[in-house]
């Protein structure tokens, strides 16, 4: 990951910081763009790593279009039965976590429905070769991760796919995890040829800096891994309140009774304490101490008390949403005939540099 082409992992933080400030004082200035793929519903992880940055950056003003990459689903699993289904539950996600689906900068659509957005595809293929698609290491690590013995070709060119879902509407901010970072590297490349190649380097597509997300990592409620849903170690926002309490009476702690907040050396009891401390705005260590020798059970009621309230309102929200699909298609809908009223207009920009035009 040191080997970005922009510089070393800490460069591209200092600048991430930069650029946090700036979106503050002139949050007009900035479009974002992020996504997910509709392959399951999200989970706390999902809820304090990105979904409330999102809301957050959005409520500042900033211009937000959210694509669901339902093509990319296709790339390291067979299969497809509930994309749809998965897309819903997103928006609904989304809704419920404080995107405002009536605030118009807001853009939610899947991209499959934006044909002149993934026509673009094909250009930005040209401009990449074989060699650097094969040494992504964010694919590599997906290529292993499936188990698969057949990688389909989807598999290599989807961060360029993932380029065309950022420049189509131009946006010059993508809110990114680490993992991301080697895609947006790509996207960044792909605008520069493009403009080079194209354009007299004229800027047709502007080349979109990372906002690194400053979320704590969370992890599982084994404490020993990332909170996923795949590895069963999730607390999903739409269970139940007595779902969440059977998962956090089950969490994994240590022997160890009085609790410390020590993410090193008591990932499991620390993890525990964390996920206190986002839901009360309360620093871990204080709260660690005032549970102090009361130890893990303590520990646990007090979380599982505390983060059912904290999600009761977003919870409550998606109940009501869930009850009004019709909604929620409406919201893809508008989100869908924005996106391709963007990609029309950068298509045709992107047909007339390249002596397309009849
Ligand atoms: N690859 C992203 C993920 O797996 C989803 C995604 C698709 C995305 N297109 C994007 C993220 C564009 C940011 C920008 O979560």
């Amino acid at each position: 990951m040191d080997s970005l082409e922009n510089g070393t992992f800490e460069a591209t933080m200092a600048r991430s910081d930069m650029l946090e400030r700036e979106i503050q004082v002139n949050p007009h200035n900035f479009r974002v763009l992020t996504g997910d793929r509709p392959t399951g519903r999200l989970h706390i992880g999902h809820l304090f790593g990105s979904l409330q940055n999102r809301a957050r950056l959005s409520s500042l003003g900033v211009n937000t279009f959210i694509v669901i990459a339902d093509y990319q689903v296709l790339t390291d699993r067979d299969s497809f039965e509930s994309i749809s289904e998965n897309t819903l539950q997103l928006v609904i996600d989304y809704i419920a976590s404080g995107i405002d689906p009536d605030d118009e900068r807001n853009v939610i659509f899947p991209h499959s429905h934006v044909p002149e957005l993934n026509q673009l595809l094909l250009p930005f293929l040209t401009l990449v070769t074989n060699a650097e698609l094969n040494r992504n290491p964010t694919v590599k690590e997906e290529i292993l991760a499936s188990g698969l013995k057949r990688i389909n070709a989807g598999m290599y060119i989807y961060p360029v796919h993932q380029a065309a879902d950022i420049l189509f509407c131009k946006a010059n901010v993508v809110p990114v995890g680490k993992d991301q970072l080697p895609h947006l590297e790509l996207t960044r490349i792909i605008a520069r040829r493009f403009n080079e190649k194209f354009a007299a380097n004229k800027k047709v597509f502007p080349e979109p800096q990372p906002l690194l997300s400053k979320a704590p990592l969370i992890l599982g409620l084994d404490g020993s891994q990332k909170m996923s849903k795949s590895r069963g170690n999730a607390i999903m926002l739409c269970a139940s309140e007595d779902e969440t309490a059977g998962l956090i009476k089950k969490a994994k702690t240590d022997s160890e009774r009085k609790i410390t907040y020590d993410p090193i050396n008591r990932p499991e009891v620390s993890n525990l304490v964390l996920l206190l401390s986002l839901c009360t705005g309360r620093a871990p260590e204080i709260l660690a101490d005032e549970i102090g020798d009361a130890g893990s059970g303590k520990l646990k009621s007090t979380l599982i008390e505390s983060l059912n309230e904290y999600l009761r309102p977003l919870r409550a929200k998606r109940k009501e949403l869930e009850g009004d699909l019709e909604f929620i298609r409406t919201v893809l809908r508008r989100g869908i005939s924005n996106a391709r009223n963007v990609a029309t207009q950068t298509l045709d920009e992107v047909r007339d540099v390249m002596n397309m035009k009849i």
